[in-house]
């Protein structure tokens, strides 16, 4: 009974980093949470016989090839010189489970040259279909939202924090964000936007390492410090998913881009 607890909660743990898929008896995948929060889950029962101060070996081998994995993407990174490379590099790339179940890798789209970056969270059903970033419903959104404050795809670089569409679209693991999180920074830095627009909650606050509510930080100026320690104004705004369910917010997504706009003319 009480190893029987142990195993669910450890079970639990790993649904919840993000393991949605058994391929054998020995874990391998190297989604995690962040190293941060990864810590065995304390048994709250244990047998007398057992030490429960001491992490399984299944757990801590998984958060360890999340770190590995980290660490990996930030070295080949920084080793990478253009969008090209990086595009190459991401494609290679396996130290990301969402990849097993992507069809695609979906890298940045648009102009390259553009001093706006509007960062998204991860492809769909359509991106991971087509290869490119924002094709589906969102995107046409996108596309009318941006037409509206008279921009299209050649005035802006669009890309997603991940470059794997999560399964069934489900919410990606801060493990996965942090794994991947090197490419979007690798682009920021290739990209040299003047400024970065990041799309709904969870870019926003991967991008900027917080957890505030979209609700929060909606229409403020935020900043990005690149690795290199350039300054980059970001604004937050609503997801376009999130408009295609919440009309009413749409007035307040138009504003934002005109804020944006408006930054650039400064
Ligand atoms: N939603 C995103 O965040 N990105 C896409 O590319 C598509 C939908």
């Amino acid at each position: 009974m009480e190893d029987n607890l142990n195993i669910r909660q450890i079970l639990e743990w790993y649904v919840t980093a993000g393991v949605d898929e058994t391929f054998g008896e020995v874990p391998f995948g190297l989604e995690a949470p962040k190293p941060k929060v990864v810590e065995p889950p304390k048994p709250m029962l244990t047998t007398r016989a057992e030490d429960s101060t001491k992490p399984r070996a299944a757990t801590t081998d998984l958060a360890q090839a999340t770190i590995s994995a980290c660490k990996n993407a930030r070295d080949i990174c920084s080793e990478v010189s253009s969008l090209d490379e990086l595009k190459r590099l991401v494609e290679s790339f396996d130290g990301c489970a969402l990849k097993l179940t992507a069809n695609k890798t979906v890298f940045g789209g648009g102009n390259p040259n553009s001093k706006v970056m509007l960062i998204g969270e991860a492809p769909g059903a359509d991106e991971d279909r087509i290869g490119l970033p924002f094709v589906g419903r969102s995107g046409h959104l996108l596309d009318k939202m941006l037409q509206a404050v008279g921009m299209d795809r050649n005035s802006c670089y669009i890309t997603n924090v991940l470059p794997w569409r999560p399964p069934g679209n489900r919410t990606p693991t801060d493990g996965e964000i942090a794994v991947c999180l090197p490419f979007l920074k690798r682009q920021i830095e290739l990209i040299e936007p003047d400024v970065i627009v990041v799309l709904g909650g969870s870019a926003a606050n991967a991008l900027l390492d917080n957890e505030e509510p979209i609700s929060r930080l909606r229409g403020k100026w935020l900043e990005y410090k690149t690795p290199k320690g350039k300054i980059i104004p970001v604004l937050a705004s609503f997801h376009p998913a999130y408009l295609l369910r919440n009309t009413a917010q749409k007035a307040k997504a138009w504003v934002d881009l005109l804020r944006m706009k408006q930054k650039l003319m400064q």
